[in-house]
């Protein structure tokens, strides 16, 4: 069941983006646009912007975009139906009765991950699965910890979670689109899980969201992760993230891996989180800071681990996080330090952990032996580059002390190098920005891989008409003259936007991109908002012209392809061509 659209319409209009936005973002004009400091990703100069004409937003930095509804879905991490809810709620708009129904689906499969998670943890205590409560007992855990996290396990079988569930009145596509079965080469379905042992991801608010799943020996791969569904983005999600906001402290600890988090929270740091096997996100940072102020990395001991943690830091820090650095010595991860040495000892790793600079001067003096001028010069212009990032003066300071002790030079010496640095780091980043907010055109590809244009040319062409039908709704007509629909567009997602402009512009509705983000993926809706903000140039028949030529001569190429007389394809082209240059003028 969907909202219709004249209730997103209504709402949308109750709900200025000008308005909701300046909630959470300090916008100012410029032109006839608003522009401010973009909240999902971190820059210096404000590329975003919205403008409140068309009621969009969009990012000309990360991409970002949409309607008030997208913004609010993005900005506190709901899905669409939810960010309706939210925002009636702002605007004091009951709900229309027949809406209330809408995220059934997101209900149900919520409820088909929770009983999936209780299928495996009551597994984990059969006889079948007692080789896996074997292992977790093995590898430390106690059975309350077992019991507190929901382990469970996956059996040895092809089908035995997709019966379990079946019974229970779940469709194959529901566990399907979950992830939780695949499809064989027969046409049926088998277990995506099996003879594994299973850690549910549970969300902030108590939703089993996904699974990772661990074999019991050596082979391959050792973990298997839910992929990416309606409830599950990885990157924006962290392991035991639900306890960890509990915590009283302000501190996070961040680890590599689920057995590490598991394992710190049996030994007491409730405050553990892991960041689901992939490089961390600007997305999983913004969510740490709701939480915490410092976050302390502990990552493997060895080098890539460690390289990991240098770059995880990076993330953090523009999220406004302090960070520390947890180095561990003689051990492999957090998990088989606390093992072999317990609680206290880990507490006075925390308390040794090595703020982020000093860990990044270490890393840089490992690189040059300081015994000769030559290592010394080498180091000191590499801290002096790492130090010029420092965006405070008092930490540019103290940490210059340092680094000119161990280069045996003068602080001022030192310091003034830093400072050139930072000129030279502080142009390079205003330059960046500026040519990214200058150009946008520049990046002719939508940002999410999925939605690629195959044809770029007749693409930017399609996004073209797009932006002329949102400006002017009589465009549709000149478009119906030379004979271009949706179904000659190459883009499937632009297809749809057009098809949907198409039809409200005959049923002579003004084009709202409120009622559009229900139809739209939140990816589709950034693009269309990147198509929308793109500057009017002007001179919208020529444009017109120019891009019904593009799209029929794309035609006519695949016409040819396709075995038809490409004299004919030609021709009818060039009739085209004439007929609608005619109805324009
Ligand atoms: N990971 C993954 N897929 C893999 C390997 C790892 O998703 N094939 C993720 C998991 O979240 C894992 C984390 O990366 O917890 C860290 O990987 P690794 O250090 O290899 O595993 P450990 O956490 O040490 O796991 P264990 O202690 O169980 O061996
Ligand atoms: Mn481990």
């Amino acid at each position: 069941m969907a909202f219709s659209d004249t209730f997103l319409d209504e709402l949308a209009a109750r709900c200025d983006i000008y308005e909701i936005v300046s909630r959470y973002v300090t916008l100012k004009k410029s032109g006839s646009n608003w522009f401010g400091l973009c909240p999902f990703h971190t820059e210096k100069t404000g590329s975003f912007s919205v403008n409140t004409e068309k009621q969009i937003y969009h990012c000309f930095g990360c991409g970002a975009g949409g309607s008030v509804y997208n913004f609010i879905m993005q900005i506190e991490n709901l899905t669409f139906p939810e960010a309706v809810e939210f925002l009636a709620n702002l605007a004091g708009v009951p709900l229309p009765a027949q809406d209330a129904g809408v995220s059934d689906n997101r209900k149900r499969l919520l409820e088909l991950n929770r009983d999936a998670a209780r299928f495996f943890y009551q597994t984990l205590s059969s006889p079948e699965g007692r080789v896996g409560y074997e292992y977790l007992l093995g590898r430390g855990l106690k059975p309350g910890t077992i019991k507190r996290y929901g382990l469970g396990f996956a059996p040895d079988s092809w089908d035995s979670l997709l019966n379990a569930m079946t019974e229970k009145g779940y469709t194959k596509s529901e566990l399907r689109e979950l992830g939780l079965i695949k499809p064989n080469q027969r046409g049926g379905f088998y277990d995506q899980f099996r003879n594994r042992v299973m850690f549910p991801i549970i969300d902030i608010r108590g939703n089993v969201i996904a699974f990772g799943g661990r074999v019991m020996d050596d082979s391959k791969p050792k973990y298997l992760n839910s992929p990416e569904t309606k409830l599950f983005s990885k990157s924006r999600n962290l392991f035991s993230l639900n306890f960890a906001k509990k915590s009283a402290s302000r501190r996070l600890i961040l680890a590599e891996g689920y057995m590490d988090v598991i394992a710190l929270n049996q030994a007491g740091f409730t405050e553990a989180v892991a960041s689901l096997g992939t490089a961390l996100t600007q997305e999983q940072a913004k969510l740490m800071k709701r939480f915490a102020d410092e976050v302390v990395i502990s990552y493997d001991a060895d080098n890539a681990g460690q390289n990991a943690a240098a770059r995880a830091a990076e993330i953090l820090k523009p999220a406004d996080l302090k960070v520390r650095i947890l180095k561990i010595p003689g051990a492999k991860d957090p998990d088989e330090f606390i093992r072999e040495h317990g609680r206290e000892a880990f507490s006075a790793l925390l308390e040794r952990s090595e703020d982020h600079m000093e860990f990044t001067l270490e890393r840089i003096r490992n690189n040059f032996d300081l015994t000769t001028d030559e290592g010394r010069v080498g180091f000191l212009k590499e801290a002096a580059k790492a130090l010029a990032r420092l965006s405070s003066p008092i930490e540019r300071e103290i940490y210059a002390s340092r680094a000119a002790e161990s280069g045996n030079v003068g602080k001022d010496a030192l310091l003034s190098e830093i400072e050139r640095n930072r000129r030279a780091y502080l142009r390079r980043v205003k330059n960046e920005e500026t040519r990214r907010l200058l150009s946008p055109e520049k990046s002719v590809q939508p940002v999410s891989r999925a939605l690629r244009y195959e044809d770029v040319r007749t693409a930017r062409a399609e996004e073209g008409i797009i932006a002329l039908l949102s400006r002017e709704p009589a465009f549709a007509q000149t478009l119906q003259a030379a004979g271009i629909g949706p179904e000659d567009f190459t883009s499937p997602f632009l297809k749809k936007i057009c098809a949907f402009l198409l039809e409200q512009a005959q049923a002579g509705n003004s084009v709202s991109s409120g009622a559009l983000s229900q139809f739209l993926a939140p990816e589709e809706m950034s693009e269309l908002g990147r198509i929308l903000s793109a500057p009017d140039m002007g001179d919208h028949q020529s444009a017109g012209r120019d891009y019904i030529r593009i799209i029929q001569e794309t035609q006519a190429k695949h016409a040819v392809a396709s075995g038809e007389d490409p004299l004919l394809a030609m021709r009818d082209l060039h009739k085209e061509k004439k007929s609608y240059g005619g109805s324009l003028s």
